[in-house]
């Protein structure tokens, strides 16, 4: 794989994944990659590395531009390691090379590799001067990690930004020239699965990087945002702020049909009031695509039988993944069939208190609901959205 010039003496030198389909839960069906960037100037900056195995890929890829040991800067934007598993390697052939990064960064690299590089702690307001071109950082503390921050680039307007505005997404573009939409579809589950948790951070990054005249973005996924920018900086807005559509997405599980039939019965509710909707069985549907329909949901519902005294396994699992990205400004109902006991929404109920979603009603039915129970349960949540 051939490296590439994204601007004049700045090099993409990172890796796509292809074939990773679960990156720690998330479910990457259109692979990845690990973005990492080579700066030719009076001192030649490496920005971000690659995920361990990738190790041998980047060191080629940087070594046809040129010998590593010329490296003087390494920015380390984010420990973790999918960006910097391949460093003790790399660090290997850099004997000259200091690394810049976060006091929090610093941290973590002791504790991740106990390495005994040379460290630069840079903060918010640092600057270095490459020759022609300059870098200033930006602390972005958990986008994702504490250690997170962004780097700047005023002579070229690239943002080097990590994390943020990235994407699951392995292409062999290198910018972003594939469909919109297919793009935007995967920052937005980016955004919902990685750092929808920490959306008030977001605000803050989205307040330093509005002050700043930017024509690239390069994350450390996916596709360098070079011709949407505005679309993405927007799209972030809206995410960030936690703003909703009139959307309801109904996830649920059941096991002979009855909870199922409650789950269509409060469909035809929302249906009926206009309301873009997600039906989603668990059985069917990975954790990781529920939560990017539920960023821009108004109401999530959530429905389980129940079994031994608790929800199905396939809906507290998704309740628990619900409850850790910290889902806000979300309205819900929670439903289901029960036998001899209605345990199966009191669990729930606890999973919405923790997530802090709005209860606005709950709809328990014992065995299986018949045509006027289930007409019952459409007038209430007409009643209640
Ligand atoms: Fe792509 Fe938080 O690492």
């Amino acid at each position: 794989m051939k490296t590439r010039e994204i601007a004049k003496g700045i090099y993409s030198v990172g890796v796509a994944d292809w074939n990773v389909r679960n990156f720690h839960g998330y479910l990457t069906q259109k692979g990845t990659s690990y973005n990492a960037y080579l700066i030719m100037d009076e001192k030649i900056t490496l920005i971000d590395t690659v995920k361990a195995h990738f190790s041998q890929e980047l060191i080629d890829r940087i070594s046809q531009i040129v010998s590593l040991d010329k490296i003087d800067y390494v920015v380390s934007n984010h420990v973790e390691m999918d960006h910097s598993g391949a460093l003790p390697e790399v660090m290997k052939h850099l004997p000259n090379a200091t690394v810049l990064t976060s006091q929090a960064g610093e941290r973590e690299y002791k504790l991740h590799f106990n390495p005994d590089w040379k460290f630069q702690v840079v903060k918010t307001g640092d600057s270095i001067s490459l020759g022609k071109r300059t870098l200033s950082f930006v602390m972005t503390p958990m986008v994702h990690w504490p250690d997170n921050m962004v780097t700047y680039c005023p002579e070229e307007k690239i943002l080097f930004s990590n994390d943020a505005f990235g994407q699951h997404l392995a292409s062999s573009n290198v910018f972003d020239d594939e469909p919109l939409d297919v793009i935007m579809e995967e920052a937005k589950k980016y955004y919902a699965n990685i750092i929808m948790p920490y959306s008030s951070q977001v605000v803050g990054v989205l307040e330093a990087v509005q002050s700043l005249d930017i024509q690239m973005i390069a994350p450390s996924h996916g596709l360098i945002w070079k011709n949407n920018i505005p679309a993405i900086l927007e799209h972030y807005t809206k995410w960030a702020h936690c703003r909703t559509d009139k959307k309801v997405v109904i996830a649920f599980d059941s096991m002979y049909g009855s909870t199922e039939k409650i789950a269509y019965a409060i469909r035809n509710a929302f249906e009926a009031k206009g309301y873009e909707y997600k039906f989603c069985d668990l059985k069917s549907n990975h954790i990781s695509d529920i939560i990017t329909d539920c960023l821009e949901a108004e109401y999530i519902c959530v429905g389980s039988p129940t079994l031994n005294k608790n929800p199905m396994p396939t809906v507290a699992a998704f309740l628990t993944y619900l409850q850790g990205l910290s889902t806000k400004t979300k309205k819900g109902i929670l439903f289901g069939s029960y036998g001899w006991a209605a345990q199966n929404i009191k669990a729930m109920e606890r999973y919405f208190e923790e997530s802090g979603i709005e209860l606005v009603d709950k709809y328990g039915v014992n065995f299986i609901p018949d045509k006027q129970a289930l007409q019952a349960i459409t007038e209430s949540v007409s009643g209640k959205i």
